[in-house]
């Protein structure tokens, strides 16, 4: 059963500069983000055992000692309590558990903590560096996602706002993150819309900045695999076949597949591409096909190694 708080994955991309020492700790050049963004890790916070060990579980998809990692990001938030990295981790590993629970995970107590753990580390890490432009793409939908949970429009509206904030700052990252809200309406809805055209957006911001960590593999092992699922399958949903199957064949043609651990759910969404979009089509939404932004290896379809 999928949780009542759903929240479907956030992703973005990316860090730039304006910080004294952007991109500290990490291996990618500031300059390949847009002017203006920047992540403000610093050297004590990529050092610290907690976030090694939490991105490492990440990559490994070893959700069983995500709890574990959680407690160790606690313990070093209280440590260095001004690190935007380790409340980012923080956040990130409680959307990660709300996005891919393990089994007795998916309760409602334990997904409403889930929440609110991302949802209040996302925004204390957008505090301590409000030039990673990054955030917004995934407090955005924490806060659509729980506003919609809980019938409140003002945390909708909230959510919407954030993840409009973020496009102006960092639009190749956080369009992704415009498809996720609207990808489970009905392909009918005029709201789907809206996802398609964060699609669209989203590969044209990626052409305009192609050496970008929303748009590589630079610091996210499988993104352009992933994201070739996640934008294929938005547009699989709508019945536009032609295009699905050029992300699809793209994703599946690139120089990092043959590492990627979900080779066969490409390789089968390839091949039933038109019993997928026939699925869609039908009046019968039960019979839909699970789509990547409802798949419990959202977050593996990028991330594991
Ligand atoms: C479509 C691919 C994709 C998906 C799906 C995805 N991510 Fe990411 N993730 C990225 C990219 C790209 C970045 C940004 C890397 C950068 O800025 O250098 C990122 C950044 C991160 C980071 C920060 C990494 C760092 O070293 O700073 C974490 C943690 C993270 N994602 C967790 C998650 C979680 C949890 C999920 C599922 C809820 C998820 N991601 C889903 C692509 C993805």
């Amino acid at each position: 059963m999928r949780p009542v708080l759903a929240f479907v994955l956030v992703v973005g991309c990316g860090g730039g500069s304006s910080t004294p020492d952007p991109d500290a700790g990490s291996a990618v050049d500031a300059s390949d983000r847009p002017a203006g963004v920047g992540l403000c890790y610093s050297d004590a916070a990529a050092a610290h055992p907690a976030t090694g060990a939490f991105l490492a579980a990440l990559r490994a998809e070893a959700r069983e000692v995500r709890v574990d990692r959680i407690a160790a990001l606690e313990a070093a938030a209280d440590e260095l309590p001004d690190e935007e990295q380790v409340h980012l981790f923080l956040g990130l590993a409680h959307l990660w558990r709300l996005a891919a629970p393990l089994p007795g995970e998916d309760d409602l107590a334990t997904q409403a903590a889930s929440g609110f753990g991302a949802r209040d580390h996302l925004a204390r890490a957008y505090e301590l560096c409000p030039t990673d432009h990054r955030i917004p793409a995934w407090l955005g939908p924490v806060l659509v996602q729980m506003g919609r949970a809980i019938g409140d429009d003002a945390t909708v509206q909230q959510g919407l706002d954030v993840l409009d904030q973020g496009i102006a700052h960092y639009p190749s990252f956080v369009l992704f993150s415009k498809l996720l809200v609207y990808a489970d309406y009905p392909r009918d809805a005029p709201e789907y819309q809206n996802a398609l055209d964060a699609v669209v957006d989203d590969i044209d911001a990626c052409a305009l900045t192609p050496a970008d960590p929303a748009c590589t593999n630079a610091t996210v092992p499988h993104n352009r695999e992933g994201a070739g699922v996640f934008l294929g399958d938005a547009l699989a949903k709508a019945g536009r076949r032609d295009e699905a199957l050029a992300l699809y064949t793209e994703a599946a043609e690139g120089a990092d597949f043959a590492t990627w651990t979900y080779q066969a759910d490409l390789n089968a969404r390839i091949a039933d591409l038109d019993a997928r979009i026939a699925l869609f089509a039908n009046a019968d939404p039960d019979d839909d096909p699970a789509s990547a932004w409802n798949a419990i290896t959202q977050c593996a379809l990028c991330h594991q190694q």
